[in-house]
């Protein structure tokens, strides 16, 4: 197989079509004993996705919330409210708690700003497993070897360069799909949340392609500083505003290396962020966490 022929691995549409399907609302028949769950907060949408442990979607349920920007949590009560009702909502489904999750953030989040992500977990009772950048989680899904994983999303364009199966190098760039919407609206003379309803629908696509043509061409231009310095053969566009019909000719165009969307492409990080979960890593993190405060007790000080 050439580079060029090189694709996701065998499996993972079929999965998203499940990811997709299992954000329909209703109770589940069957629950195995463990599951993995995996927050996305995003920009845009914040998703919570509960897993089986080959990672078969179970059930999932998004909201569309303003409490990350730039990769930081600026509303951090907002983002509790809404990690919250999705909790809530996916429990009711799985009839049991959700106790522990694996979180997104966007790649090269400082320390501090990737604590806020965890402490949004731990704030409504899930004990935060593991932080993993968004491209990296994406590509728990998607299974490259080598190549570019692009999550496009509401807010930024992140970038995971993978070379024989390992990330060599990831970025991060505050332009997404919230950029396309200010443009869609200033055109069309929208409010900003009618562009935003009207983007999302693909019977637009076509005609709104001349107008964020532009927005879509900087994006390509961000991810061809991303790739340089880097042999990359193919690149594989996720998150929300890879869904735009037209944008893989316009990355390939724009780069020189041929693009992909994989199905459901809003889905592939929140998916992927769930494999990184597990409940032992919980119990081990739980009881590391717990020695420390009983130490510190001893010595008198506070946790
Ligand atoms: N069908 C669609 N067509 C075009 N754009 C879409 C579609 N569905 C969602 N989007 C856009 O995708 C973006 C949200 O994608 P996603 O959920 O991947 O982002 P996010 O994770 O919230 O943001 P970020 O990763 O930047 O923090 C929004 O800007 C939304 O308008
Ligand atoms: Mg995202």
């Amino acid at each position: 197989m050439t580079p060029a022929e090189t694709t996701w691995r065998p499996g993972a549409g079929r999965l998203l079509k499940a990811a997709a399907r299992s954000m329909r609302p209703g109770p589940l028949r069957t629950i195995p004993d463990q599951v993995r769950v995996g927050v996305d907060l995003g920009t845009a949408y914040t998703v919570i996705f509960v897993t089986d442990e080959a990672g078969t979607p179970l059930a999932g349920a998004s909201t569309f919330a303003d409490v990350v920007r730039d990769g930081i949590v600026w509303d951090f009560a907002g983002a509790q409210h809404v990690v919250g009702e999705l909790k809530t909502a996916v429990e009711e489904r799985v009839g049991r708690p959700l106790t522990h999750a694996a979180v997104t953030i966007p790649p090269a989040v400082s320390g501090s700003d990737h604590r806020a992500h965890r402490y949004v977990l731990e704030s409504v009772g899930i004990e935060c497993t593991a932080v993993v950048d968004e491209p990296t989680a994406a590509n728990a899904v998607l299974g490259i070897t080598d190549g570019a994983v692009v999550d496009i999303g509401g807010g930024t364009t992140g970038i995971a360069i993978l070379r024989d199966g390992a990330v060599i190098a990831t970025d991060d760039e505050p332009t997404g799909g919230k950029h396309l919407t200010l443009v869609l609206a200033g055109a069309l003379g929208l409010s900003i949340e009618e562009a935003e309803q009207r983007k999302q629908d693909p019977a637009n696509h076509t005609d709104f392609l001349p107008i964020v043509r532009p927005t879509l061409e900087k994006i390509g231009s961000i991810v061809t500083r991303q790739i340089t310095g880097h042999e990359v053969e193919k690149i594989y566009l996720v998150g929300g505003t890879a869904a735009f019909s037209g944008i893989a000719p316009i990355i390939s165009a724009m780069t020189g290396v041929p693009a992909e969307v994989p199905p459901h492409p809003l889905f592939v990080t929140p998916l992927g962020v769930a494999a990184f979960d597990s409940a032992a890593e919980a119990a081990a993190d739980t009881w590391e966490r717990d020695a420390a405060i009983r130490r510190l007790a001893s010595q008198g000080g506070q946790p």
